[in-house]
């Protein structure tokens, strides 16, 4: 990325020359899904999209935050005024990570966001990780990526009141090239594993639904809550404790909802580890297996799939992907499917038939090799 594709014209208007220019990207999940919030283990990897934001210091205590999609809205706020019943739009991210990073200086915020909204491939945690490793630098508070991670989550979960876990913007800020990102959600432990499938002729095919989705709508929130209650009433401190032996032996204490919800989040803690072996040995056949018993539990324990992402994972199958599932929080966005490279439009065609079919809106595709995470791309122009 340079300056030019974020609009030197508009930088100029809005902020002289910024001072730092930061790019955060979005995800997608490969495996390890909704057990974030429970402890768990996860294994995303960064997409190439990124969100760019450029900042500049002000000398006085005003923010000020514009966008180049959303040209009309320049917002201007007191840091003083900034708390979470300031009503707003999507700047209310960016306020966000002002407030959970404690800033205290004024400073004009640009962005200029590629990662496509609404598709479950995590466009607010790259809003938001992109701002904090941008303010992380111009005034040199030397928080590490474990801490940014906490407090950009801090940002999503007390100032917007959205109730995320911790993998997307751990994800958008510690990713490496060429890696997947085995996340220990308990203590944001890493182990960056090479994700190369096409050296084996393969391809990750990511579907758009165009269903969209928001985990404001009680959906999410309910799951982790049955979640907690199993927790509570097992004494434990997280699902990481339970094994299946024990949830079969504790069902009584628990209801019949809490049971499937736990064997979700235990089976698929167990399927993130056998992923990574699967993937260490270039046992495809098992990966493929493995995202499939992913999506079986999400669509029939965890009940966050959809007619489209179900539509979308069964097309792929019948159309010869090793494996497919769903991704992110669900109700819509996204699903994945390994493919063979050489049958990339054959699986498209497939989807496309099989959307039209169901008179669902056409889907979108992409393909994303492992990117970098957060970073600095220039300081000064
Ligand atoms: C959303 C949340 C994440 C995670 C996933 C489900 O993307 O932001 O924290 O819980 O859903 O795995």
């Amino acid at each position: 990325m340079s300056l030019s594709t974020i609009d030197k014209a508009f930088v100029k208007a809005f902020a002289q020359t910024p001072d730092v220019i930061a790019a955060a990207p979005g995800r997608v999940n490969l495996i390890g899904e909704h057990i974030d919030y429970s402890d768990g283990y996860v294994l995303p990897f960064a997409i190439a999209d990124r969100t760019y934001a450029a900042l500049r210091k002000r000398p006085d205590r005003l923010v000020r935050i514009a966008s180049v999609q959303q040209r009309k809205l320049i917002v201007t706020v007191n840091l003083d005024d900034i708390n979470p019943k300031l009503k707003g739009h999507w700047e209310r991210y960016v306020l966000g990570v002002i407030w959970a990073m404690g800033i205290n200086q004024g400073v004009n915020i640009m962005i200029d966001g590629h990662v496509p909204l609404g598709a479950g491939l995590s466009s607010s945690a790259a809003l938001e990780c992109s701002v904090a490793t941008g303010l992380n630098d111009l005034f040199s508070l030397g928080f590490d990526l474990e801490t940014l991670a906490r407090l950009t989550q801090k940002a999503e979960n007390d100032y917007v009141g959205v109730p995320c876990g911790i993998m997307d913007q751990s994800v958008s800020l510690m990713a490496k090239t060429g890696s997947a990102l085995l996340l220990d959600c308990r203590d944001l432990s890493v182990r960056h594993v090479v994700f190369d499938v096409a050296s084996s002729g393969l391809e990750l095919l990511i579907i758009d639904t165009q269903a969209h989705h928001s985990l404001t709508d009680g959906g999410y929130a309910e799951r982790r809550a049955s979640c907690d209650s199993v927790v509570a009433k097992l004494g434990i401190r997280s699902m990481r404790e339970l094994t299946l032996e024990k949830l079969e032996t504790s069902k009584d204490e628990i209801t019949e909802t809490e049971f499937i919800r736990a064997r979700h989040a235990v089976s698929e803690i167990a399927r993130v580890i056998d992923a990574v072996a699967a993937l260490e040995a270039k046992n495809f056949i098992e990966l493929g297996a493995l995202l499939n018993a992913s999506h079986t539990s999400l669509r029939d324990d965890y009940d966050v799939s959809c007619p489209e992402l179900n539509a979308a994972v069964n097309a792929s199958l019948s159309a010869g992907a090793l494996g497919a599932r769903m991704v992110g929080g669900g109700f819509g966005g996204s699903a994945i499917a390994l493919i063979k490279a050489s049958h990339t439009q054959e699986v498209i065609n497939a989807i496309e038939i099989e959307f039209k079919r169901n008179s669902f809106k056409a889907p979108r595709f992409f393909t994303s090799l492992p990117s970098q995470g957060a970073e600095i791309i220039q300081r000064g122009l």
